[in-house]
């Protein structure tokens, strides 16, 4: 099984002279399959952190370890093909191309990943059943609610069946009842297809579900049960 190894991470942002120390030296491991849950107040760095573990922003210091690959050792195509292949990722704010349909949108990882490590059209379909966007299929972003929007996000995100699947505060944009539909899908897949969600939320019956939780205080990450 994969693993991530996350060592000594630490990120501070310089806004003109000032500093800002998001948090310091956190330590974590996650095997695939074991899910994560992440919570903290509002800018307390659960979205950076999760940008920074995904690959998608540099750390100020430590190292992260995807097996025996480390991130800062490998060149942008190497870590492109290594997120293909392993990472999926939903955005607070969701991303969707806004030139191309709903549909179109969730077979885009698809079609870039040759490996056959991936959902068929079939399925595909029925996931976007699942998550309610049946109806949704060739109409563009703007048309969609943000809630149908998160949605299609997240099947975009599972739709190669990544290892490790980043979500952050996915359901934020939902419903009570859409939001535990969702949830659950997630916690399902997740468990059925072996992959571990590192999620962040300030939904704490989310984060419940979750098989290790954490809270970001004070620039740590800190266990809690
Ligand atoms: N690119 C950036 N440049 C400067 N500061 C940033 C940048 N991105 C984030 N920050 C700051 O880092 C801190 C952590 O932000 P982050 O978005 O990670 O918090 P969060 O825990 O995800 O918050 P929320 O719960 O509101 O989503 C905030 O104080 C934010 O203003
Ligand atoms: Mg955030």
């Amino acid at each position: 099984m994969n693993k991530l190894v996350i060592n000594n991470l630490s990120k501070t942002f310089k806004i003109g002279n000032e500093f800002l120390e998001v948090f310091s030296k956190i330590n974590l491991e996650i095997n695939q399959g074991t899910n994560i849950g992440i919570t903290g107040k509002s800018g307390s760095g659960k979205s950076t952190f999760l940008q920074i573990v995904a690959s998608l922003d540099k750390p100020s210091s430590g190292e992260i370890f995807f097996n025996d690959n480390k991130f800062n050792q490998m060149k942008n195509d190497e870590l492109s093909k290594l997120r293909l292949e392993n990472f999926g990722f939903v955005y607070q704010f969701h991303h969707l191309l806004e030139d191309m349909t709903i549909l179109e949108n969730v077979l885009l990882p698809n079609q870039y990943n040759k490996s056959d490590k991936k959902f068929n059209n079939e399925e595909i379909f029925n996931l976007l059943e699942k998550v309610g966007l049946s109806e949704r299929l060739h109409h563009l972003p703007w048309k969609l609610s943000g809630g149908e929007k998160q949605r299609a996000a997240i099947v975009r995100a599972i739709v190669n069946k990544p290892n490790f699947l980043f979500l952050d505060e996915p359901t934020g944009n939902l419903d009570e009842s859409n939001a535990k539909s969702i949830q659950e899908l997630l916690i399902n897949l997740s468990k059925d297809l072996k992959f571990s969600l590192i999620t962040s939320s300030h939904d704490i019956e989310f984060i419940k579900m979750m098989d290790l939780k954490y809270e970001i205080i004070n620039r740590d990450l800190i266990y809690y049960d």
